[in-house]
């Protein structure tokens, strides 16, 4: 039976919130937060950010952003969901899903005595996060070749080792691109260990479109799942990397703990004031949706044109997200980091284009992962590709 309790830390168990300026009284003559109410200093201030009130301290629940974010994923549930559906009490929201990343460690894992597990080839920021929250690093590779998770070997390695906290997954995976089956996410949540799985959705927009009535997204799982972390962002799909907005989903409970741990100001006004629009049903979901469509067609084109180069091989990957990972061959027809790492370089430093070499991850040998551009952007970087490759093979 799984318990949360035992594994967060207990310094973040009896943790009080700090406690805003504004969650006492909200009108008024506000003279309490220490703000500046002369004013910001800009020598215009246009009526929207008038409106925003950039003097004032954002608000620390984003209550009306979260009940959007669920009405968004509620109104396409993953086809396993039974349990109730998503509520605001189940979001925290972070500067970028980087911010989820290195706050559940350091919910859970205590500095130089706690484990997360990762599945090469994946997202660097968790060894990063866990290298600087002093925790150990597991590595259970993902299956090859179908980049799959390897269930058995990862439930052996969590019930054998009481210290692993966490299970970090990417779906659709970086830089595998594919997405992962939901009957082996809730296999891992079925293994008898008290962790959490933390399925990173930062592409998951890439794997449905907007006649769907379901999507694989298992965020609306976390009420049937105590165990079950979701990660997502508006940085891909609703391209809005600049912004900063990642969201988890977690049971209550645990979003109570993330909560209280988060710095009461980390979303700005300007950063929710442009979420509110991007994730309104009847405005920025729409442009979402269109682009995404978009981004899928451009993604099939950009594969056929560069699988029918010569010395370029196979998709490494899955076709779940807004990139490709495509092997670079050599004269022999191999599989070659060295001739990929030249073709990345001659790309950037006298074509103009950068895509990003990721030969030396596990399992990617010859990997140049390519995000899907405009219709304009991947022509010119096709014809780029071409002459470039058969240069270096020449
Ligand atoms: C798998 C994965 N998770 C998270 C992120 C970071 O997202 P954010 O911009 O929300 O911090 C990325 C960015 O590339 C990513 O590939």
């Amino acid at each position: 039976m799984f318990d949360l309790k035992a594994i967060v830390r207990p310094n973040i168990l009896g943790l009080q919130p700090y406690r805003c300026a504004r969650d006492d009284f909200k009108t008024g003559i506000l003279l309490d937060a220490n703000e500046n109410t002369h004013g910001p200093s800009l020598s215009s201030v246009g009526a929207e950010e008038q409106k925003l009130e950039l003097n004032r301290y954002p608000d620390p629940h984003q209550i009306e952003l979260k009940q959007q974010i669920v009405d968004f994923r509620n109104a396409k549930p993953n086809l396993a969901a039974s349990g109730s559906l998503l509520t605001p009490e189940n979001l925290c929201l972070g500067v970028g899903s980087d911010e989820s990343i290195d706050m559940l460690l350091r919910c859970v894992c205590t500095p130089g005595k706690d484990k997360l597990l990762i599945c090469p080839p994946t997202y660097g920021m968790y060894g990063i996060c866990a290298t600087v929250n002093d925790v150990e690093l597991v590595k259970v590779p993902l299956l090859t070749p179908s980049f799959d998770v390897d269930v058995d070997a990862v439930a052996k390695q969590v019930k054998s080792d009481s210290t692993i906290k966490l299970i970090y997954l990417t779906s659709p995976g970086n830089p595998t691109g594919k997405l992962l089956d939901v009957k082996d996410v809730i296999r891992l949540l079925e293994i008898e260990w008290n962790g959490l799985v933390v399925i990173d959705e930062a592409y998951v927009d890439f794997t449905f479109l907007e006649s769907d009535t379901h999507s694989p997204s298992v965020s609306t799982l976390v009420n049937q799942y105590p165990n079950l972390v979701v990660l997502q962002t508006l940085s891909k799909s609703f391209g809005l990397a600049g912004i900063r907005l990642g969201i988890t989903f977690s049971s209550s409970e645990l979003s109570y703990y993330l909560n209280s741990m988060k710095y009461p100001y980390n979303i700005s006004s300007l950063t929710s004031n442009v979420a509110l629009k991007a994730t309104n049903a009847n405005d920025g979901l729409k442009v979402m949706y269109s682009n995404v469509a978009r981004i899928i067609e451009q993604r099939g084109i950009l594969l056929d044109s560069l699988s029918a180069l010569k010395y370029v091989g196979k998709n490494l990957g899955g076709l779940d997200s807004n990139f490709i990972l495509i092997e670079i061959l050599d004269k022999a027809g191999n599989p070659s980091n060295e001739v990929a790492k030249k073709l990345y370089e001659t790309l950037a430093v006298s074509n103009g284009v950068v895509v990003r070499f990721r030969g030396t991850e596990l399992n990617c040998t010859g990997g140049l992962r390519i995000s899907v551009g405009t219709a304009e952007e991947n022509k010119a970087l096709v014809a780029k590709f071409e002459k470039c490759l058969n240069e270096i093979n020449k």
